[in-house]
């Protein structure tokens, strides 16, 4: 499809990166479609990741998660999902391409600013489990 799902990770709050994020997502072609500033809860970021149980690092992910709000977005443009990652970068910034949104305001593998959908699939589950179908435009 033409959709994908983001989350502004806590740091990325933390920090006051919003609106910075925001303007270069639009800026990059893409229509924000749904949009809001929430908290996961431990059981949200449990069952968000659950794909990551077995990993070493799923404390820390659902501790990091939680900590405080995040923005959550839908976004849509031609291939979206690919060139959303494209954006985003690499999972460790360290990784990243130049001007990538996670070179640009990530500081760690661990606290990495912004997640995006790894498939058409998952960008429309993660996109119900934050979202009310009233609230996708
Ligand atoms: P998302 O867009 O958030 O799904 O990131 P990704 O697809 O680039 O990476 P992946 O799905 O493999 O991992 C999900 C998230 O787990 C990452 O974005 C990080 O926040 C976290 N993570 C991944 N690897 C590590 C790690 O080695 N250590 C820690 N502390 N966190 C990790
Ligand atoms: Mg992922």
């Amino acid at each position: 499809t033409n959709r994908t799902f983001t989350m502004l990770k806590p740091d990325a709050v933390e920090k006051g990166h919003i609106g910075a994020i925001l303007d270069k997502i639009s800026a990059s072609g893409f229509k924000v479609v749904a949009l809001k500033l929430t908290h996961m809860t431990t059981a949200d970021a449990k069952a968000f990741y659950a794909i990551h149980s077995e990993r070493p690092f799923y404390g820390e992910l659902v501790e990091y998660m939680t900590r405080g709000p995040i923005v959550a977005a839908v976004l849509e443009k031609d291939n979206a999902v690919e060139d959303f990652r494209t954006l985003i970068g690499a999972t460790n910034p360290a990784d990243a391409a130049e001007g990538t949104i996670r070179k640009l305001y990530a500081a760690s593998i661990g606290e990495n600013a912004v997640h995006g959908s790894d498939s058409d699939e998952n960008a429309a589950i993660e996109s119900a489990f934050h979202f009310a179908g009233r609230e996708m435009f």
